[in-house]
């Protein structure tokens, strides 16, 4: 329901200006001055900002990522077939009772694969990526350390080649290029075709891994069992999971590392602060607070209802929750827009909650950890080149590059 142009609630702000995308919080403080859901015009939806709605709107079963029956999402057209056909069974596009039965397989894989017990091998592929690096005068350290790592691990716990790695990267770049709602006619043939490609590695290793299973994702949701996946959902699974799992990653390293280098933030933090390894969790955390890399999602009301006193939600209307602002919120955690890695109040919202809370939460904090563990410890004189900027994508709050030196 679209308000009156003179409501206090509404704002513009284009999501494309270099000087919000380098630093939303800027907005997001005018957004908390309101209190409250605003409407963002330029997306023409409303928005919640503060920490507990957001926190309550993402377990709220009047909220989904689906629109209710009756409210078909737009087709997509014909040349985004294959990219459709694998996104159909992904966990992002299903809700109960699909959602349950998938979440539920995906979950048990990630269980037995024992995250904690990948501490030692993602340490030994960080020093790996390193050696590499370290004999060079300086680097962009986002696409030669922070870009190669989660790939690397998603891949090997899927069970995918190692030589893989450099296609699984390109046909990911490709295929979330379509979420960021800007893409070209070119960029959607190019998702198109990288969806093909990874569909046919993909369907190639399931069927290898079901003659001759070993310890890994794929060959455990391809053996038969009472919940039985077809091919089609696992290799939706599957490119979820590389998908949601690289991206993110890839930039909350970027992004802590770049807190960590700035002088702005050393005298509430140190890289000392990352010897200890509880210290070092709760770096993570905060910098997963402070500066996540994914801002923004969107929830479609199953039902119409009342968002706010005189803000009523129409049943197949779409919301959007902005998590980055949640994680700013003044009434929530105290000096807000600072860094402090020893804060005591609590838990962030850059994971999601409720149904569709992320299944790599505890693997992408284990691989931030180690990642920037070993990256101080081998390079302790490391510090940046320049200010970086970040890439002009809100959607994907990451840096363009990160270029430093030690
Ligand atoms: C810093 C890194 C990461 C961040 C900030 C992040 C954030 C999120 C968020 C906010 C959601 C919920 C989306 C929603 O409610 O609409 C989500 C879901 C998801 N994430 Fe992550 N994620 C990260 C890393 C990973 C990793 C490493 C993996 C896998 C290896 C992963 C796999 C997934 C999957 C499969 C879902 C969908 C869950 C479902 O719909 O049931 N993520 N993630």
């Amino acid at each position: 329901m679209i308000p009156e142009a003179s409501n206090k609630r509404h704002f513009q702000q284009n999501p494309k200006e270099p000087q919000f995308y380098n630093n939303p919080y800027r907005f997001y403080s005018e957004l908390h001055a309101v209190g409250g859901p605003v409407f963002w015009q330029d997306y023409g939806f409303w928005c919640l900002c503060e920490y507990n709605a957001v926190n309550s709107a993402l377990r709220d079963s009047r909220l989904a990522r689906l629109p209710p029956e009756g409210h078909p999402l737009p087709e997509h057209p014909p040349h985004l077939n294959t990219f459709a056909e694998v996104e159909k069974h992904s966990l992002l596009a299903l809700e109960p009772p699909q959602h349950t039965r998938l979440r539920k397989c995906v979950n048990q894989a990630f269980v037995t694969r024992q995250v904690a017990q990948m501490e030692d091998s993602i340490e030994t592929l960080a020093n790996s990526i390193i050696d590499t690096i370290e004999h060079e005068p300086e680097t962009d350290l986002l696409k030669s350390f922070a870009t190669p790592l989660p790939v690397t691990v998603i891949a090997r716990l899927l069970g995918v080649p190692d030589s893989e790695c450099r296609n699984l990267l390109s046909w990911s770049h490709a295929m979330v290029r379509v979420y960021t709602l800007t893409q070209s006619k070119e960029d959607e043939l190019e998702a198109n075709q990288a969806s093909a490609d990874f569909k046919d590695l993909l369907l190639a290793l399931i069927k290898s891994k079901r003659k001759s299973p070993s310890d890994d994702l794929l060959s455990h949701l391809a053996q038969p069992g009472s919940d039985k996946l077809s091919d089609a959902e696992i290799v939706s699974v599957a490119v979820l999971l590389l998908n949601a799992g690289h991206e993110a990653t890839v930039h909350q390293i970027g992004n802590t590392v770049n807190i960590l280098l700035s002088t702005q933030h050393a005298e509430h933090c140190s890289r000392d602060w990352l010897i200890d390894k509880k210290n070092a969790d709760a770096l993570v955390a905060e910098s997963m607070r402070y500066d996540a890399p994914l801002h923004l999602f969107t929830r479609y009301a199953q039902e119409t209802f009342e968002l706010h006193p005189g803000i009523v939600i129409d049943k197949g209307e779409q919301i959007a929750l902005l998590l980055g602002a949640a994680n700013r919120d003044p009434k929530r955690f105290h000096s807000a827009d600072q860094f402090l890695p020893d804060r005591r109040d609590g838990a962030n919202v850059s994971l999601g909650a409720g149904l569709h809370f992320c299944v790599g939460a505890s693997l992408a904090k284990l691989e931030i950890r180690v990642a920037l563990c070993t990256l101080f410890k081998r390079l302790p004189e490391l510090q940046l080149v320049e200010q970086p900027h970040y890439q002009n994508s809100f959607h994907f709050h990451g840096l363009e590059k990160l270029l430093v030196r030690w």
